[in-house]
């Protein structure tokens, strides 16, 4: 059946477990549906460097027309994608960044707006002084690096804003529990948290509750997204005061990887949009999300009826070929 198609997508993901990572998994699933001339395949990198590693040599071996890419760190990352890019095949970088600039195209939002978003609604909503702890994602990833950089940007600006103390994460709550009730127990003055993402944000918010302090210390978190237990709806149940939103742009991925198969030019830089999501804005925006999967399940439905079609008519032809002595 493999041979059926004319292209395909190799798509190196930093791994499958977590609610973004399956969302954008599944926004690129449905869009290669679209197109019975594209296979796409995705492989997952388990979060590990070394895994992602071997993940890109098998896509560079199994002939890929395109490598989409979603580092897990930029350093060691650089040399396999260096690789494939030398090697003539086109590759997208989707949200997180690799070194150099040897590669077709970047797509992802802007992740030091992400940080200077979050510190200007800080400063928008505050006078008084207030302290701030950082909760970082993964030391190496470029968003990391990035959303730190612009959020500290702007709180120096702010005389009133400190940030008291960072900490780093695996991007995964597990990896702050023990070092958050540490922190908490000694620190007594901390007013806000910044999460990197809202799975951080949801476990920072946890530790608080298990101390009785959530009324106290306000959460933003980064991604909003809108399923269950989404930064939207955490906003909307107020356990989150505000999350910045980070779009998937699993569709637009794929979008630019036709382009390229198509032999089209596409722009180095792709930026996505970002957004404040916080009381005054979740409940719209909830529903607009609402909307859309009820379009992509309409969308789902009608794909896999076209599927069972197909079935049904290559068996008929078949029986008539039989029957005809064909
Ligand atoms: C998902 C994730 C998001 C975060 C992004 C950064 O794997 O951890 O929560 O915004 O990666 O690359």
């Amino acid at each position: 059946k493999e041979d059926a198609y004319k292209f395909t997508i190799g798509f190196a993901q930093t791994g499958f477990d977590d609610d973004w990572r399956k969302a954008m998994n599944q926004s690129m699933r449905i869009q290669a549906d679209f197109n019975p001339n594209i296979d796409l395949v995705i492989m997952d990198g388990e979060d590990d460097v070394d895994n992602q590693i071997e993940d890109i040599e098998q896509l560079i071996k199994k002939g890929v027309d395109v490598l989409i890419v979603s580092p897990v760190k930029s350093k060691p990352i650089t040399p396999i994608v260096k690789r494939a890019y030398n090697k003539g095949i086109p590759v997208l970088i989707v949200d997180r960044k690799i070194e150099g600039s040897e590669y077709t195209a970047y797509l992802g939002a802007d992740n030091l707006q992400v940080g200077t978003d979050a510190a200007n609604y800080l400063a928008s909503i505050t006078s008084e002084k207030s302290y701030i702890l950082e909760i970082k994602g993964l030391p190496g990833s470029s968003p990391a690096l990035e959303r730190s950089l612009g959020f500290n940007n702007v709180i120096k600006k702010n005389n009133h804003l400190e940030v008291i103390q960072s900490i780093d994460s695996n991007w995964e709550s597990y990896s702050i529990t023990d070092t958050l009730r540490k922190v908490l127990d000694e620190t007594k003055s901390i007013n806000y948290i910044f999460a990197h993402n809202d799975r951080l944000a949801l476990g920072a918010w946890e530790v608080l509750k298990e101390k009785g302090l959530q009324n106290d210390i306000k959460i933003i978190g980064v991604d909003g997204l809108s399923g269950p237990n989404g930064g939207i709806q955490l906003v909307q149940e107020g356990i989150f005061m505000a999350t910045i939103l980070y779009p998937t742009g699993g569709d637009e991925a794929m979008k630019l990887a036709s382009s390229i198969l198509n032999g089209q030019t596409v722009p180095k830089n792709n930026i996505l949009k970002t957004i404040v999501i916080d009381s005054r804005n979740a409940d719209i925006m909830k529903n607009q999300y609402d909307k859309i999967a009820q379009h992509q399940k309409d969308i789902e439905n009608q794909q896999n009826k076209l599927k069972r079609q197909e079935k049904i008519y290559s068996t008929q032809s078949n029986i008539l070929k039989l029957l005809l002595g064909l």
